[in-house]
């Protein structure tokens, strides 16, 4: 074999060698470090240097081979300029070449002459059409480099063109993949109807994390224009307070993101907070030390909501080009989450509305009945029975018929007290749940064991729904169960009534064949509270009901 064809076979392993970690999908750094030592293997060339162009300017060392000295070691950062290969491959992107460094100028240029180095070659490193670095060797003083040397190297830098472009096409399906789950998690909370506080905080969480910035906040822009804080996050490695931004309101007069954006409506971005005017922009950038910020809307049906933040501690380096639309997914969930918790308020708040109007309905009549027919009937009777007195003793008869009108009057009247009862038991308004149901157990066809043990007095609303949900539940036992016994259990804590009533029946309900247990769940969810009905065939029917006592829970408010 001649040299020629060693030297090309040599080559052609050294290709086969890394092509074979490319397609291993080995780190990019891997593969840097392997063409390095390579190159410097088979090429007559002292040192090796592979180096990455930076949009600053710059260019980092990412791999070296051979006697580079300690100032050119990997991760180095040199400013670019002057008479050196680096440089000339930056501007021109064609390989360059220097066989005298006498004359070099630069910093790299003049750093490779302190070396000693006698002539320096170098290759462009071209991604998917982009310079993105070069790769350099040189010689010791006094030992020109071949011809062939930059043709020789360009063989290998498209191998880590290749590398590169699997990397970088890896790390952005990583991305990809992180923010799809980021975004799955967050739906998933608004599907589930979790209130809007908790998917505020998961937001700012998630595209803190996945956006890898120090901050994260949200802010609802309030009707006097003002801007409130609603969910901050910060970088567990950012020692200092968890949640430092300060709530507010603050007034929107400033070049910040928030007033930015109330007036545009459209993302906006600040990559140098010096000579931001206003109080937010001067809080965010002496208080918390942010840098550089990125702000996106949170306009919910047709009007502007509020907006999300990602806030940077570096002042150096702006936030990445496509932080705006990344946060565009996030802000359209927040504004499903916010329109869905206003429409669930809405209906909760009007299905409360029909169930008062109803139950004051009911208690109209029933007082008109009280105070009016009942009254009358009573009265009615008491002269029926003076006349009855008054009739002489031969007219016995008459006497006798007047008694049977005085009864029938009395059944009315019972009959006439029971219905009132059903509409609106006046006990409940007058001596409160305890009474009320101790006398509605009494009048039960099922005997009944009640374990009360709520002393005070509740809001009207939850004492007139408790009471009617024992008031059914007690008749769909006696109507349907075949029950021995009802047991009936009763408690409030944490601002909760919670209530239990269970039959020992045939069980088997089943809510779409009637319309009681369906009004029941309507006007206990009305309340912003939950009925859960158990009932297997054979095993008695359990209803749990909890109704909360001060207001309704937050799974309606959209906020304060
Ligand atoms: N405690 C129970 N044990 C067994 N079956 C029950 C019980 N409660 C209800 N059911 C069954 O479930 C159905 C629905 O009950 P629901 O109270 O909604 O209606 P209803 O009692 O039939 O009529 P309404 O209450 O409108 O007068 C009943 O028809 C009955 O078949
Ligand atoms: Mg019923």
């Amino acid at each position: 074999l001649s040299g020629e064809e060693l030297r090309v076979g040599e080559e052609h392993a050294a290709l086969r060698r890394v092509a074979t970690l490319v397609a291993r999908g080995v780190p990019a750094e891997e593969v840097f470090a392997a063409v390095t030592e390579e190159v410097g293997r088979l090429l007559p060339v002292e040192s090796v240097a592979m180096g990455r162009y930076e949009s600053d300017g710059t260019m980092t060392v990412v791999a070296t081979s051979g006697p580079v000295g300690d100032r050119f070691a990997v991760g180095g950062r040199w400013t670019l300029g002057g008479k050196n290969v680096s440089t000339v491959v930056a501007q021109t992107g064609r390989p360059a070449r220097i066989d005298s460094y006498a004359d070099a100028s630069g910093a790299v240029g003049s750093a490779v002459r302190e070396e000693g180095v006698g002539s320096g070659v170098g290759t462009p490193i071209i991604v998917d059409g982009r310079l993105w670095g070069v790769m350099t060797a040189r010689s010791g003083p006094e030992q020109p480099l071949p011809a062939n040397t930059q043709a020789r190297l360009a063989n290998f830098t498209e191998l880590l063109a290749t590398a590169i472009a699997n990397a970088e096409s890896r790390a952005g399906l990583a991305r990809l993949a992180a923010e799809q789950a980021a975004l799955r998690r967050v739906a998933t909370l608004v599907a589930r109807g979790a209130p809007p506080e908790e998917v505020f905080a998961a937001v700012t969480e998630e595209v803190g994390r996945l956006l890898g910035t120090h901050l994260a906040g949200m802010a609802r822009y309030e009707s006097d224009d003002t801007v409130t804080v609603v969910a901050t996050w910060a970088a567990e490695d950012d020692h200092g307070d968890a949640h430092p931004l300060v709530p507010g309101p603050w007034p929107l007069e400033g070049g910040d993101l928030a007033s930015t954006i109330w007036r545009t409506r459209r993302p906006v971005r600040i990559d140098d907070y010096r000579g931001v005017p206003g109080r937010i922009a001067a809080f965010v950038r002496d208080e918390l030390g942010i840098g550089a910020s990125v702000g996106s809307p949170i306009v919910v049906e047709g009007r502007l909501w509020g907006a999300l933040f990602v806030h940077s501690k570096r002042s150096d380096q702006p936030l990445p080009r496509d932080t705006e639309s990344r946060l565009t997914g996030f802000t359209e969930l927040v504004a499903t989450a916010i329109a869905n918790a206003e429409g669930r308020a809405e209906l909760m708040a009007s299905r409360a509305r029909i169930v008062a109007a109803a139950d004051e309905t009911r208690r109209r009549i029933e007082r008109d009945l009280h105070d009016g027919t009942q009254q009358r009937l009573v009265s009615l009777g008491l002269e029926l029975r003076a006349a009855q007195e008054a009739v002489p003793p031969q007219l016995g008869e008459l006497k006798r018929e007047l008694s049977r009108v005085a009864k029938g009057l009395a059944n009315v009247f019972d009959e006439l007290r029971e219905i009132s009862h059903g509409i609106h038991p006046a006990i409940l308004s007058e001596g409160g749940l305890e009474p009320a149901l101790r006398a509605l157990c009494r009048r039960s066809a099922v005997p009944v064991e009640l374990d009360l043990r709520a002393e005070r007095r509740l809001p009207a609303h939850v004492e007139v729904a408790a009471y009617y949900a024992v008031s059914e539940a007690l008749t769909n036992a006696a109507k349907h169960a075949h029950a021995s016994v009802v047991h009936v259990e009763l408690d409030t804590h944490d601002a909760i009534l919670q209530f239990a009533i269970r039959d020992d029946g045939v069980g088997g309900a089943d809510p779409g064949r009637g319309s009681g247990m369906v009004g029941l769940s309507d006007r206990i969810e009305a309340l912003g509270g939950t009925l859960e009905v158990t009932s297997p065939t054979g095993s008695g029917t359990t209803l749990l009901i909890e109704v909360p006592v001060e207001g309704q829970r937050s799974a309606g408010s959209p906020g304060p």
